[in-house]
């Protein structure tokens, strides 16, 4: 059925098309508006703006419903691997065997940094923050890969492959830099996220005892992260894939956008929140109250999100694995008690009741990473390796799309009208 809205304007009506989704998720076609009519659509912070079709990750924030590529969350996390779940991000379907091994292989084959690389690591002071690292180093391997310098072009498989293995590698040796410790190269013989664990904390002369619960857990959280559809980061990724720029180029500036504490840094803001309310003995209602109180520039971490407005179903499954994996590494953290209290009582409280706030992704995530060992720095790191193949997939739809242009919003401009320029001298 071919629906049109009809927007009245100035006494003249004009009709839009409306694009409906699988889900049947409505909108309004406002692409033609502007020339039609001389108006745009204004909506600061896109609250309510589709900015494209998009093939790989539903969400509905009502029901609390993700899924990639049609598969529910919950049925991957109980299934699958972050890497089958990587292949089926980037490629729209399960990986065969074939598929599965080529994938493995190429994973496999390109984890290895260009030689020269270990000396970039060299130049950052021991302070760096690694999501800093993080960002300049993947812009940093893409010097070594001649052709990426040709925008989209290339054998995009083996580039979305060298991405997703070499982020982790690049993760680790910054890890290993900031603590003055020897680089651990990857082994071939550890599986994906083993040989990330294997690369952080073994010692040259002394392989780490890779416990399965820890692996598995940590598999866990980077399958959990592997996309959700158009928040800030993988925008920005669409944002500079647009004008051509290459994979690499795109996926270090989906690294910057992740970084801020309302968006991936939030997982460090969390335990940070949690460390400050167990060091100063609140069981919470302080903090609780503060986050309520806007001058007080406080909020509950891990809390709220622009599209769910219902429980974050990652969040659900976090919160389980958090229990499982403490229990099986035999760890008590007071963190964990903490959070649990500030869910309950937030989950009580009129103020997050009305705005419809629960816990999202990175309440409990920061509490498994603690028990793996992971510093609170290497958090929003590790949720980057993790979104590495939701950047790349979005990043793929755009360099396959034909008809891909490039992103640029408008504005209203609310500046000072024309006026002269005036020479310094007659200045006040
Ligand atoms: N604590 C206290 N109040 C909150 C919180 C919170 N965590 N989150 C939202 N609110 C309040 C807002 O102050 C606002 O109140 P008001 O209506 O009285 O003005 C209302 O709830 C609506 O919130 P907005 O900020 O308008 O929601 P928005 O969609 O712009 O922001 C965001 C979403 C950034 C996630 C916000 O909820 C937040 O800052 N949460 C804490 C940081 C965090 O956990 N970020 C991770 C998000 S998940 C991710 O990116 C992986």
């Amino acid at each position: 059925m071919n629906m049109q809205a009809k927007l009245e304007l100035e006494g003249k009506t004009y009709s839009l098309p409306i694009v409906v989704g699988t889900e049947g998720e409505k909108a309004v076609d406002v692409s033609a508006l502007r020339a039609e009519t001389g108006y745009i659509t204004l909506d600061e912070s896109y609250g309510n703006t589709g900015a494209c079709q998009s093939k790989i990750t539903f969400i509905d924030g009502e029901k609390g419903i993700l899924r990639y590529r049609g598969i529910p969350i919950e049925e991957l996390a109980g299934k699958s691997s972050f890497v089958e779940t990587a292949f089926l991000i980037i490629y729209g379907h399960l990986p065969n065997h074939r598929e599965m091994d080529r994938f493995i292989a190429l994973l496999q084959e390109n984890q290895i940094l260009h030689e020269n690389m270990k000396h970039h690591f060299e130049g950052f002071p021991p302070s760096a923050h690694p999501m800093a690292i993080l960002s300049a180093m993947i812009n940093a391997a893409s010097c070594f890969y001649p052709e990426l310098m040709h925008g989209h072009r290339g054998d995009f498989e083996i580039q979305a492959a060298r991405l997703i293995s070499q982020v982790r590698t690049i993760a680790a040796f910054s890890y290993r830099k900031s603590k003055g410790e020897p680089i651990i190269y990857p082994k071939k013989s550890y599986d994906y996220t083993a040989n990330f664990l294997h690369m952080l904390f073994s010692d040259p002369n002394d392989d780490y005892e890779i416990k399965p619960e820890a692996a598995r857990a940590l598999d866990l959280i980077f399958l959990l992260h592997a996309d959700h559809e158009q928040n800030c980061s993988t925008s920005t990724v669409r944002m500079v894939a647009s004008s051509q720029a290459n994979l690499y180029a795109s996926c270090a500036a989906g690294v910057c956008a992740l970084w801020g504490p309302l968006h991936g840094g939030a997982n460090q803001a969390v335990v940070e929140m949690l460390q400050q309310i167990h060091q100063e003995g609140d069981d919470g209602s302080k903090f609780i109250a503060a986050a309520k109180n806007k001058a007080s520039g406080r909020k509950l971490m891990g809390f709220g999100h622009r599209v769910y407005k219902h429980y974050d179903p990652r969040a659900k499954i976090i919160k389980t694995a958090c229990d499982e994996v403490l229990n099986a590494l035999r760890i008590d953290d007071p963190l964990l008690a903490i959070a649990k209290k500030l869910e309950a009582a937030a989950l009580q409280d009129e103020y997050f009741i009305e705005r419809k706030l629960y816990p999202n992704v990175d309440f409990y995530s920061g509490i498994i990473m603690r028990a793996l060992g992971i510093p609170v720095e290497m958090f929003t790191v590790i949720f980057s390796i993790g979104r590495m193949p939701g950047w790349i997939a979005n990043y793929k739809e755009i360099a396959e799309d034909p008809k891909s242009r490039i992103c640029r919003p408008r504005q209203i401009y609310v500046g000072t009208g024309q006026h002269g320029y005036v020479p310094l001298t007659q200045r006040a």
